[in-house]
């Protein structure tokens, strides 16, 4: 694909990646994704903003064959997938100097053995003149990495925000067309990699607030010509409540635990609470990640393996515990076979949740009615909880 014009002086360039199916070797990329550079022509001055990931590097350097200059290569984030072809569009530009942030700096020259003379360091509200465009310098930390920052081209109020607002679709549309499609594969995102900043990202968006924005160009996804539709999600997943939702990660061996949680959502779904059960044998954990954003509650189902948790229910409760969604409420269900410290064991695996725990369920064997009434007893525990926390 080659460079695109979004409006006079202002173009797209960047790769699609319609094959990548993992992130980080970890996270889902059901759409696969984009990584996309921008290039703004000022009358004086050129700056590049971001790169691409170093495997689609020739694709950039394609784009930029006609480019005869480039005076400032503006790096929002550290990160490979946006900071991987910087040392071949210095080799191209040896005269760009590369705009970043203090903590970025340090970062690029580990990663990539960048030598300090190439950088130029800005403050927070820092303005880069390029003759009649100006790209201000707003420090965004933690969104998600500690160097962050989003660049605002005060004259097109347009805002380039690198992974903050981003999402993982491998689209040729240079402009959201599908906002249905678009929220959920940004909420997929925010829960995956933002979720875990969801403070900080508030004091961003009461920052971010002060600037008029006609267009928002993140570096994965297409641009946002309607900002509303992305500040209004963000703002929602960092300030409501959680919801009247219980998510339920499970995992069975002989099918006890999963008698137990069928017995549990039905039991919930009775009493007006709204459930999301994941087996995590085959679930897609961006899937789970999405639910925590609203949940009030969680429920693990684990059978009890080697005196401890499923494994799987072991890597469900260390990934909750560092997305740190604001879930209220735990408790876990599961079958044993003659003991263990499955309860104790996961309970100790979620400090960063503050969370109550309800009186966990477990049962020897295949589940009875005594068992089922312990169940319907967690459920009713879990409605009044809900009820009094008043989630709706
Ligand atoms: Fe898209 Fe944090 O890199």
């Amino acid at each position: 694909m080659k460079m695109r014009k979004i409006k006079d002086q202002i173009y797209w360039l960047g790769a699609v990646d319609w094959d990548r199916r993992l992130f980080d070797s970890l996270i889902p990329l059901p759409d696969g994704t984009t990584y996309n550079a921008y290039l703004v022509e000022g009358r004086e001055k050129v700056a590049l903003i971001d790169t691409v990931d170093p495997p689609m590097a020739d694709t950039l350097m394609d784009q930029l064959a006609d480019v005869p200059k480039i005076d400032y290569i503006v790096s929002l984030h550290a990160e490979q997938d946006h900071s991987g072809t910087l040392p071949r569009v210095l080799e191209k530009y040896p005269e760009a100097r590369i705009v970043t942030t203090a903590k970025a700096r340090g970062l690029l020259m580990d990663m990539m053995s960048l030598p300090e003379s190439a950088f130029q360091v800005v403050e927070d509200g820092a303005a880069i003149d390029l003759g009649d465009k100006t790209l201000k310098c707003i420090h965004t930390p933690w969104v998600h990495w500690p160097e962050t920052m989003c660049a605002y081209l005060e004259e097109d109020r347009m805002l380039f925000s690198c992974d903050f607002f981003g999402s993982h679709i491998a689209a040729s549309d240079l402009f959201v067309t599908d906002e249905g499609r678009v929220y959920e594969a940004a909420k997929r995102y925010f829960a995956e990699i933002m979720m875990p900043f969801r403070t900080i990202i508030r004091k961003n968006l009461e920052k971010l607030a002060a600037y008029p924005v006609d267009m928002i160009a993140p570096s994965h996804g297409s641009i946002y010509q309607n900002p509303a539709f992305i500040l209004d999600a963000y703002n929602d997943w960092v300030n409501s409540p959680p919801k009247n939702i219980v998510v339920i990660p499970y995992v069975s061996m002989h099918e006890s635990t999963k008698l137990m949680v069928n017995h549990l959502a039905g039991a919930l779904v009775e009493k007006g609470v709204r459930v999301e059960l994941f087996n995590l044998a085959v679930t897609d954990i961006g899937k789970l990640a999405m639910a925590l954003v609203d949940a009030a509650t969680i429920v693990v189902g684990t059978p009890t393996v080697l005196a401890g948790p499923h494994p799987y229910a072991a890597y469900a409760a260390f990934l909750a515990n560092a997305l740190k969604p604001q879930v209220n409420f735990l408790s876990i269900v599961g079958s044993y076979g003659w003991g263990g410290k499955t309860v104790e064991t996961l309970a100790g695996m979620i400090p960063n949740l503050k969370v109550a725990v309800l009186e966990p369920v477990l049962c020897k064997g295949v589940p009875g009615a005594a068992d089922y009434a312990a169940i319907d007893a967690l459920a009713a525990a879990i409605s009044e909880k809900h009820a009094e926390k008043g989630y709706a």
